[in-house]
């Protein structure tokens, strides 16, 4: 049952539990679902979001780590002109409501991205004339704000508008050249029309800081406050490197946009780097968001370093095998959560697990889990292993297994006795025989019993 427990705030789960009456075991389940990036951000009423590609959801690593650790969900390229409309007036949204369904499903947020922006337009749109494309663009918001109404929580409705150095010009691009600055504009009040529950973004990158582009884009902002332009959030894509770090005055910027009456969120967040740098790195932006009340989320460009747009630079949280990086437990740390997968009990018990890969044939590998207990003893514990399909466990030793219905995912306990003195560890063992697939297997937070 523990390992079951809901990661996310909310849920049929915890009204489940109580009806069990395990009224003492409330608290834990709190204190447990805290152990995950989208039920810490949860407990400090934000979000934590990821960029996720509709043609990884079957991999069941990476729909395992979405589903456990985020409850926000940005689809990466899906709800972009080329891939909704790609053809005038001919919409496709078979991958976007691949991830829109699954959001829904797992009870996340879903943000919309993007509706009006240069970059993945299809080449029909840029060869037309000025009143054609003036009736394209509001004919492409209405069409696909409204088929995705009711389900969005936030929509980027014009994405990267303004130029990079220090002109605080808007950028050029047929929105720009052939209607002028208030294309902007318009597009926003034709996306207020078209869905008006959902949260009206203006989203853009290196305006992290307080800086030519970013003043360009406050100005813009406090224009639209001032005349009722309908706009409720600005986003910072946030994508650093070392020529693009953390600028020492982003919580001073996202607070002054917050002081305009806006939400703001960070919206594509990856950070190139490793180890406590980036750990660090991260700490600071999420430091950053707490500190400003409006900040309502952060959502990072990417589960998995496997499949970042920036793959080279191991900008994420989790490395290519889905282990947790030092950046996630710094993340989890600022947020409030508990580190290391530890799931506190009253007694303040704890335990981790993390796992080895041991020998490898051309079949088959076989994986070994150590759970250690932290520093207070423990009577018991459980974990999980995930691994993809069509990869199965064949066999496994010094732990009794039980499995869920796809046979992908399995729970672990001890055999017997699981009884472990404070800091002293245990080791499981498993073969996965890989059917062609040699991804490492996914283990699931420790959890005290
Ligand atoms: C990127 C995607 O991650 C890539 O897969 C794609 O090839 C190009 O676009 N700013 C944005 C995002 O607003 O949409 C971009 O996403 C990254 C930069």
């Amino acid at each position: 049952m523990p390992t079951s427990l809901p990661r996310r705030a909310g849920g049929a789960v915890t009204t489940a539990l109580l009806a069990a009456t395990m009224v003492t075991a409330l608290s834990h389940t709190a204190t447990a679902a805290d152990g995950t990036l989208g039920s810490a951000a949860a407990a400090k009423g934000r979000y934590f979001g990821t960029a996720v590609a509709a043609n990884h959801l079957g991999e069941s690593a990476y729909a395992g780590t979405l589903d456990r650790e985020f409850n926000a969900v940005t689809p990466e390229n899906e709800m972009k002109w080329d891939a909704t409309e790609p053809t005038r007036n001919t919409f496709t949204f078979t991958a976007a409501d691949q991830i829109a369904g699954h959001a829904q499903s797992q009870g996340m947020k879903l943000r919309g991205h993007t509706l009006v922006w240069h970059s993945q337009l299809p080449s029909w749109v840029s060869g037309l004339g000025a009143s054609d494309l003036r009736t394209a663009m509001n004919n492409h918001i209405t069409q696909v704000m409204q088929h995705y109404k009711g389900k969005i929580y936030a929509w980027d409705v014009v994405n990267e508008a303004f130029q990079d150095g220090s002109s605080g010009a808007r950028r050029s691009s047929p929105f720009q050249d052939k209607l002028g600055n208030g294309f902007i504009e318009e597009a926003f009040r034709t996306a207020r029309t078209a869905d008006p529950d959902a949260k009206l973004c203006y989203n853009d990158y290196n305006t992290d800081g307080v800086n030519a582009k970013s003043n360009a884009v406050y100005t813009m902002v406090k224009d639209f406050k001032s005349r009722g332009v309908p706009i409720d959030c600005v986003g910072f894509q946030s994508h650093f490197n070392n020529d693009s770090p953390v600028p020492a005055d982003y919580q001073a910027n996202l607070q002054r946009f917050a002081d305009l009456g806006v939400d703001v969120q960070i919206t594509e967040l990856d950070i190139e780097g490793s180890g406590t740098t980036q750990a660090d790195n991260y700490t600071n932006v999420v430091k950053a968001c707490l500190a400003v009340t409006r900040c309502t989320g952060i959502t990072v460009w990417g589960i998995t370093d496997k499949y970042s747009w920036r793959a080279g630079g191991t900008p994420l949280l989790f490395d290519s095998n889905y282990n947790k990086k030092p950046a996630y437990t710094a993340v989890l740390t600022t947020l409030g959560g508990s580190s290391g997968g530890g799931t506190p009990t009253p007694g303040g018990a704890t335990c981790t697990a993390t796992y080895s890969k041991q020998e490898e044939w051309s079949d088959r590998f076989n994986g070994q889990v150590t759970i250690t207990a932290g520093s207070s003893p423990i009577s018991g514990w459980s974990t999980t292993v995930t691994v993809t399909s069509p990869q199965k466990i064949s066999t496994t030793w010094n732990g009794t297994p039980t499995w869920d219905g796809s046979g992908n995912v399995m729970t672990m306990r001890p055999n017997g006795n699981g009884s472990l003195a404070a800091g002293t560890s245990t080791s499981f063992g498993f073969t996965v025989m890989k059917n062609g697939s040699s991804t490492a297997p996914v283990i699931g937070a420790c959890t005290v019993s």
